[in-house]
């Protein structure tokens, strides 16, 4: 058989993949560094106690003839699926549970989400951006995607150029970005619905890591606080950063029954059909873990964990800013966005990884315009992160020698 002509699109290995392979041969070299992670975003605290507990039940119930679980409704249990309208959406009077689709985590929505929109649709991401928004697109078509460039500057960051896009474009966003922490305001993507509105165009929106926006603040947490989303969004959410699911898996994407194809067509009854052929749901351990981390006990449990993380990301961030490299990000998300004159490419992550023995994530990991940048993230155990702002606090960023 011939090769997938596509795949010769694609770098060999995914970024995250790509990160884990050098460490490992640095470790080779180096068997006694004592390395830390800040590379990829992964939690790393136990599980609320709320949630573990819950588990345990929920496994033991699964051993009994009356508890026993196969096959759940396709688009998720309904108990969850009411139960994210009402605590993650209680403000959206339009949105009902057969417009919310439960997943095994963000990144297979967005796999599948590029199926449904087939093979000839233009795709624009922002850019730098998490790098499965690309990937995932190169698997599915010849052309490359277009990028909006979004690099944060100490002017502020770039306004999307959405009309620029070819009329009819699928738009990958994520506020709080991945990697930048940049955040959209409530008038940004007015603009933005406005525009796609004229243009034809599709927005998914990703809020993966909705619960980082600093409370109290006035920024949206979902696209849908914007009337008239409902017309041109999609968005994704996960369990992965604000619950600590990144090893239970478990996710939401919400499609409007509102948001129409060019001919009038239903994206809503597309993607019900396309999820009742490709996945058989999430597991129902993990939806049931998942309504129970949406109740009070679990909410309050897993939102004291979200500002411990970025409590650590604040205590990275200032010592980045004290060791005098620019620090963009890290208010609004657990990810601080750095950038240190000299360093390049994957030299930025040589540096801290053989200066300081920290993992981190290279810019260029994340598209073209984070050459000159480097990713850490503030999800690393609370000892890790102080033993990595004692070894930053070493180094000298204004002038780091290679
Ligand atoms: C990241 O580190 O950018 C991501 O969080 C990893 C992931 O969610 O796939």
């Amino acid at each position: 058989m011939k090769r997938n002509p596509l795949f010769f699109n694609v770098s060999e290995k995914y970024l995250f993949h790509e990160v884990k392979t050098r460490v490992e041969a640095f470790k080779k070299s180096h068997p006694d560094a004592q390395i830390i992670s800040l590379g990829i975003g992964d939690t790393t605290k136990p599980l609320a106690p709320t949630i573990s507990n819950a588990l345990q039940e929920i496994g033991q119930g699964m051993g009994t003839s009356q508890g026993y679980k196969g096959y759940g409704p396709e688009l998720g249990l309904v108990e969850l699926r009411e139960k994210i309208i009402k605590t993650l959406y209680p403000q959206i009077s339009w949105l009902d549970s057969d417009e919310v689709f439960i997943s095994d985590g963000a990144k297979s929505d967005i796999g599948r989400l590029q199926i449904l929109f087939g093979d000839t649709t233009p795709v624009a991401l922002q850019e730098p951006s998490y790098p499965a928004y690309f990937d995932s697109s190169l698997m599915i078509r010849q052309k490359r995607p277009i990028t909006l460039s979004c690099v944060p500057t100490p002017n502020g960051t770039s306004r999307l150029l959405l009309d620029t896009l070819p009329k009819g474009s699928l738009v990958f966003i994520c506020s709080p970005n991945n990697p930048t922490g940049t955040v959209f305001t409530r008038s940004e993507l007015k603009e933005y619905i406005e525009i796609s509105k004229m243009n034809g165009h599709i927005l998914v929106f990703d809020v993966a890591y909705r619960e980082y926006i600093l409370e109290g603040s006035d920024l949206p947490r979902s696209i849908y606080e914007i009337p008239g989303a409902e017309e041109v969004a999609i968005e994704v959410g996960s369990f992965s950063k604000s619950c600590g699911f990144s090893g239970i898996r478990l996710g939401w994407t919400v499609v409007p029954k509102a948001l129409r194809y060019a001919d009038g067509h239903s994206v809503n009854k597309d993607f019900t059909r396309l999820i009742t052929t490709l996945f058989n749901g999430a597991s129902y351990i993990s939806q049931k873990a998942g309504i129970i981390a949406l109740s009070e006990q679990g909410r309050k449990e897993t939102l004291e964990q979200v500002s411990l993380y970025k409590e650590s990301t604040k205590k990275l961030k200032k010592a980045l800013l004290e060791r005098g490299a620019k620090v963009y990000g890290g208010d609004h998300a657990p990810y601080v966005w750095v950038e240190i004159d000299t360093l390049t490419g994957w030299s930025s992550f040589d540096y801290f990884l053989s200066k300081a023995h920290i993992v981190t994530t290279p810019g260029i990991g994340f598209g073209p315009s984070g050459e000159k940048f480097l990713r850490m993230s503030g999800f690393a155990r609370s000892d890790d992160i102080d033993e990595s702002i004692n070894r930053i606090l070493k180094l000298n960023l204004r002038n780091p020698i290679e």
